[in-house]
């Protein structure tokens, strides 16, 4: 029998098999064309499409084409913010800053304290709040556009969320939570019904732009089950059907999982003090030989490799280089130590660079604020 696949929003591994978990969850594989349709449109290519770190969809082709035939699109994403920012959570953020620049659309962003609230029980609202702006200082940091990005926190915006939620919620029942997100009776009814606030962003463009509105997710695959069930449900309550590109999650430093907050000791936080970074790179665990003498011999194993996949995923450009890393890893000419060494310098670097922007960006969060720019819709 087939070990079941631990990827969902409350759970993932980080060396999965993508190819399997697509079959399950029914997106596409991202095809040469379609990369090809966003490039053209974009202006230019990106490193997570090129490797395809972003690598599968739900009608791409199809928000594509609506953008090009001038229909009113918007980006959405999201984050749960249950503490700080690590590398994995900025890398679909990256590729989104990326498209709002190149397609000059729309950001919705969702920062959702009361899940996080609803899922630890370590956290108190009033912590998940305020993480909801200590990330959003993430966020803005990357360097995302002022007029055209919106934030929403969940429990001070639900005024605009809560028509569309309680339309969709009276379309779902818990026997389709349950098989959609593994809830069993011991789940509490928060989290329960919390699945369609997330689904509701997807529909609050149209109704704040009075107007059917494209709208193209990029997140984490670990999210596809929300999109799921908004996208069945869209058409009946007069939406379009919202779009999604999917990324691969970036390894943890440790053994196996992904980078996630679980594990504080395998991640590297936007916030951690860059020598701190710079040392976790330095003991992470990489597809290496237990010895140089067998590395030299051998030759480690960059697609096991959480090192690697940082440079492959995040922190190197240049395709000729990172084909060289791979070749000389595998040939075992470059050994681990000196991989990491270079990794941790690019680490250090971005963390002083990001921190000074992040630091920054508190004069300016009000500003990225949906509250602060749009009126609730009015109930239809
Ligand atoms: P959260 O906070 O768990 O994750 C935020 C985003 O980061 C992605 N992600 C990763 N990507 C690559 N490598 C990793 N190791 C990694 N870990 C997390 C997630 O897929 C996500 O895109 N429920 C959501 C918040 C949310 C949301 C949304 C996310 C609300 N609306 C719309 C995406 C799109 C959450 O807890 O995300």
């Amino acid at each position: 029998m087939e070990e079941p696949v631990q990827v969902g929003p409350w759970a993932a591994e980080a060396f999965v098999d993508y190819e399997r978990l697509l079959k399950i969850f029914g997106a596409k594989p991202l095809t040469d064309a379609e990369v090809s349709h966003l490039e053209r449109l974009a202006g230019g290519s990106h490193l997570m499409l090129r490797r395809r770190v972003f690598y599968s969809h739900r009608d791409l082709d199809v928000f594509l084409s609506m953008y090009e035939a001038g229909y009113r699109c918007a980006l959405y994403t999201g984050r749960g913010p249950s503490g700080s920012t690590h590398l994995g959570h900025i890398l679909p953020w990256i590729f989104t800053r990326w498209l709002q620049e190149r397609l000059g659309l729309d950001l919705f962003f969702q920062m959702t304290d009361d899940e996080k609230f609803l899922h630890e029980e370590r956290l108190e609202l009033s912590e998940s709040n305020s993480y909801a702006y200590e990330n959003a200082l993430d966020l803005i940091a990357l360097g995302f556009n002022r007029e055209k990005t919106h934030i929403i926190i969940d429990t001070e915006d639900i005024g605009y969320l809560y028509s569309i939620a309680v339309r969709i919620a009276k379309k779902i029942t818990y026997s389709v939570q349950k098989a959609t997100f593994g809830f069993d009776d011991s789940t509490n009814v928060g989290l329960i019904f919390y699945p369609v606030l997330q689904m509701a962003v997807s529909f609050l463009p149209t109704e704040l732009y009075g107007e059917e509105t494209y709208v193209l997710i990029p997140a984490g695959i670990d999210q596809d089950p929300y999109w799921r069930i908004a996208r069945d449900l869209a058409r009946s309550l007069g939406y379009p059907k919202p779009s999604q590109i999917h990324n691969k999650l970036l390894p943890g430093l440790g053994p196996e999982g992904k980078m996630s907050s679980s594990k504080p000791e395998t991640a590297v936080y936007t916030t951690d003090p860059p020598e701190v970074g710079a040392r976790k790179i330095m003991r992470a665990f990489t597809g290496g030989q237990p010895t140089v003498e067998m590395q030299k011999r051998l030759g480690g194993n960059p697609d096991r490799c959480s090192v690697y996949k940082m440079y492959e995923m995040i922190f190197e450009d240049d395709d000729g280089r990172l084909r060289e890393r791979y070749l000389s890893c595998r040939s075992g000419a470059l050994l681990c130590g000196d991989c990491k060494a270079e990794l941790a310098s690019r680490v250090q670097r971005f963390l002083r660079e990001f921190q000074e922007k992040r630091e920054r960006a508190r004069d300016y969060v009000e500003m990225y604020l949906l509250r602060t720019k749009f009126e609730a819709p009015k109930r239809r």
